[in-house]
Order: C-alpha cells, then sequence, then structure tokens
C-alpha cells in the first residue's frame, strides 16, 4: 500500500513535535527513519498509525485518507509495534499472538478459528518463539518480548508495518535475523514497512531507503548511501563520525562526541 504524507504537523498541546513533514512511502520496501531522541520518529510513526492526531496535513494510505478509516479498518491495515508495551498484561503469549487476528473477525464477538491459528503457530516457529506460546508475557526476557511483539504485528497481516525500535533488546543474532525476516516478509507480501531506529548499522544493512530527522523535521531523504553522508551524521547527531563502505554499504562508526557535555562539574 502506497504512503503519501503531505505538511504534516503534530503538536502535543503547546509543544510542536512535526513541522512541514511530506513524504511518499511506496510499498514493497523498508524505509528506516533516523535521528537523535526526540527527533520525533515515534511521534511519526503513531501519526500514521493515527494513534497521534495531527494539527494539520493529511495522511493518504492507497489515496483514502486514514481519517476516513472506520478504526476496525485501520486495525487491519496497519500494525504499529510499541515498544511501550507493558509487560504487566495478564495473559500467555498464544493469548496475546491471537489478539492480532481481532481485527479480521467477522462478528463482534472473538472467535479462534483453525486459520487464526495456523497464521500464529507459523510465525511462532519463523521467529523461533514457538517454545514461549505458553509461557506468561511479564516471565520473559526483554529479546524475547520483542521477539513476541513483532510476532503479533506480523500475525496481523498488516498492509502497513510500523516498527518503532525493533532491535532494542535483541542480541546480535536476532538483530539480523529479525530484520532478514521482515525485509522478506515485506517484499514478498508487499508490506509497506517503516522502521524506527537508533542501530545506523542496521540502517544501512537493510533499508531502501532512509529518512533522517530533526527537531520534528525530515533533514535528509533518499536511498542509504544518499543519507548516511559524514557531514550531515555529524551536524545532527553532534558526533564525530568515520565511514567506511564495506561491500557497497556506508558503515557508520561513531568516534566521540563532539562537544562534551559537564559530567565532572
Ligand atoms: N505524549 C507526549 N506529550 C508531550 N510531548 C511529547 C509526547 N510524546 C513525545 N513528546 C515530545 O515530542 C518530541 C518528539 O518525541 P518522539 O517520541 O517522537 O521522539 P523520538 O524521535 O521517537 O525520540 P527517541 O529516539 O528518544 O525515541 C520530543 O520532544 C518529546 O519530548
Ligand atoms: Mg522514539
Amino acid at each position: 500500500m502506497k504512503i503519501v504524507i503531505e505538511d504534516l504537523e503534530v503538536w502535543y498541546s503547546s509543544i510542536p513535535a512535526l513541522r512541514d513533514i511530506s513524504l511518499e512511502v511506496s510499498e514493497g520496501e523498508m524505509t528506516f527513519v533516523i535521528g537523535p531522541n526526540g527527533a520525533g520518529k515515534s511521534t511519526l510513526l503513531k501519526t500514521i498509525a493515527y494513534i497521534v492526531k495531527p494539527k494539520a496535513g493529511a495522511i493518504y494510505i492507497d489515496g483514502k485518507s486514514i481519517s476516513r478509516f472506520s478504526p476496525r479498518d485501520l486495525g487491519k491495515i496497519v500494525a504499529y509495534v510499541d515498544p511501550q508495551i507493558s509487560k504487566t498484561i495478564p495473559s500467555t503469549v498464544l493469548e496475546f499472538l491471537l489478539t492480532a487476528r481481532y481485527p479480521h473477525q467477522a462478528t463482534l464477538g472473538f472467535s479462534i478459528q483453525r486459520h487464526d491459528l495456523e497464521i500464529v503457530e507459523k510465525i511462532s516457529r519463523q521467529m523461533n518463539i514457538a517454545h514461549l506460546l505458553n509461557r506468561r508475557l511479564d516471565e520473559l526476557s526483554s529479546g524475547e518480548l520483542q521477539r513476541v511483539l513483532i510476532a503479533r504485528a506480523l500475525a496481523q497481516k498488516p498492509g502497513v508495518l510500523l516498527l518503532d525500535e525493533p532491535s532494542a533488546f535483541l542480541d546480535l543474532r536476532y538483530r539480523l535475523e529479525i530484520l532478514d525476516y521482515v525485509k522478506t516478509s515485506t517484499e514478498m507480501n508487499k508490506i509497506t514497512c517503516i522502521v524506527a531506529i537508533h542501530d545506523l548499522y542496521l540502517a544501512s544493512l537493510y533499508a531502501d531507503k532512509i529518512i533522517m530527522m530533526n527537531n520534528g523535521e525530515i533533514v535528509a531523504a533518499g536511498r542509504p548511501e544518499e543519507v548516511l553522508k559524514k557531514e550531515l551524521l555529524e551536524k545532527v547527531y553532534r558526533v564525530k563520525i568515520h565511514l567506511l563502505n564495506i561491500n557497497g554499504k556506508n558503515i557508520v562508526i561513531p568516534l566521540e562526541p563532539i562537544e562534551r557535555i559537564g559530567l565532572w562539574v
């Protein structure tokens, strides 16, 4: 599904969070959103999921404004993985994964169909969480929970997949495996996938496009090699950068902060 964003502006009461955001995101591609803390990455994802309502501008999914979708229809199409989700939800992993299928039910009451179970079981195997299905969410390690959250989003069979910091708690192997899996799913199922991430290494490895944000605005957008540039990264992150080129990809090595904050005074 194609996402078109026009002149988006978002405020949290009197605080501006996004300004002048216009962009297009194509299906079957991974678009990574990078930028410093507070840049507006999560706000952008939440606005696309219509969890945060814009003050001005519009977001279209396949030509239809998200404000014109019913919550149920939007729930079928858009999956947003919230990193802040409470671990204390009193359910098992299986119950939690099955909630992904709610918006697909024809009736108000939810009854589990064989088809729903098959989807959840297949994704659980692929994400290597099948052995956790009967465990409670609050018993999982941070990385296990992260895999469950991504599995739940995929079980929703979304057209638009919004991942906020998916790699934060994953070990080296799962960082690569899970982004590999998400990229394959994105291409095979023509998902429109947007990933907010701090790990610039993963961004250079998996992004088809990168959007760099700072202070609520887009400061650069394009292919990874167009955005991951030394001067731009140093200006936005205030860190000295060394760029390595490995297999044609720009690998960002952060060296030291440009100015030191007075931690010792
Ligand atoms: N619920 C809220 N109420 C008020 N201000 C908010 C709220 N959520 C975010 N903000 C502010 O909006 C700005 C953008 O926040 P956002 O969470 O989108 O940044 P981010 O790029 O995701 O940062 P991080 O890398 O730290 O996750 C920040 O200045 C933040 O303090
Ligand atoms: Mg964030």
